[in-house]
């Protein structure tokens, strides 16, 4: 059957119509011109698609069917034509994204990948500390953010994408660094942690981890830089509890040692959030499907190293 999409359209809106002059109003052409593409796609189909009772016409029941097809087709091709908008629109444009400080370590890994499939596009990344990131989401102040979990009250929407292992370090010249089997809890007690600030996701679970275990734990020197604690530890100033994603080239260099301690690593996950009332740019919705897609999945499987 050869047909025109032209004559599909006329069609569909004469049959939504049961008019050729509102069709023909409703698509700015004249009445006849109408009609003549409309027996031409008759002829195309073999058969009359309506009927004429008086001044008024029904679908026949070729025309029942070829209207349900026209509006199908219709539909299709108003959805191509926004698929191909979006994706104008993710060619161009420019990626808000904000992380928690935490993240840093892996956001540049994954917004480089990302940036290879999405060329011309430019990007701010703001690290920041949690509280930071809940203001800038309540104020509409970035498109998405990578952080531990955000507080349930808050109408975000929320997707866990990785894992986030928060593990304690050592200097590998510290005792416990040589201890083989598991290091209980309780002697934790014992040593001087460096922690990050009050605000900070890692602080706080931490601190509800040996919070609910009742282990109460000395804090030394208190910092927003997870460099600084890897510093201070490896210069022998206490231990840490760190996420394992910041830990990539310590661990390969042999300058810090994950110590084998019960319950640990304290398992977190990362989150990709927005406001649920946010309108997200079209590339914050590709950022989104390649972060949740194979590519996304395999880049957070990569993030980890190796514990040595
Ligand atoms: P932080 O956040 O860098 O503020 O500790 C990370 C997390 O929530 O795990």
């Amino acid at each position: 059957m050869h047909l025109t999409l032209r004559q599909l359209t006329l069609f569909e809106s004469v049959a939504r119509h049961l008019s050729y002059t509102r069709a023909a109003e409703e698509l700015h052409l004249s009445q006849p011109a109408v009609s003549m593409q409309v027996r031409q796609l008759e002829d195309a189909a073999g058969m009359p698609l309506f009927d004429r009772m008086g001044k008024r016409i029904y679908l026949t029941e070729a025309g029942k069917e070829m209207y349900a097809y026209a509006r199908r087709i219709g539909q299709q091709l108003q959805e191509l034509d926004e698929v191909m908008a979006d994706l104008r629109g993710a060619q161009r444009g420019h990626l808000r994204l904000s992380v928690a400080t935490t993240a840093k370590s892996f956001a540049t890994r994954i917004l480089a990948a990302f940036s290879r499939r999405h060329e011309g596009i430019t990007y701010s990344l703001d690290v920041t500390n949690r509280k930071t990131l809940l203001d800038q989401l309540a104020n509409n102040e970035t498109d998405l953010v990578i952080m531990g979990k955000p507080p349930e009250e808050l109408d975000l929407v929320v997707q866990p994408f990785m894992e986030n292992p928060l593990v304690v370090i050592a200097s590998p010249e510290h005792p416990l660094a040589r201890q083989s089997g598991p290091i209980p809890l309780k002697r934790l007690e014992e040593e001087v942690f460096v922690v990050r600030e009050r605000d900070s996701g890692t602080r706080i679970a931490m601190e509800r981890f040996f919070g609910e275990r009742e282990i109460r734990l000395r804090t030394g020197i208190e910092t927003t830089s997870n460099t600084t604690i890897k510093h201070a530890v490896e210069a022998g100033l206490g231990l840490g509890v760190v996420s394992l994603h910041t830990l990539r080239l310590e661990l390969e260099a042999g300058t810090l040692a994950v110590l084998n301690v019960e319950g640990f690593p304290i398992l977190r996950h990362w989150h990709l959030v927005h406001g649920r009332e946010k309108r997200l740019p079209p590339i914050a919705r590709a950022f989104q499907a390649y972060l949740n897609g194979p590519e996304g999945q395999e880049l957070g499987s990569h993030s980890l190293p190796q514990k040595s």
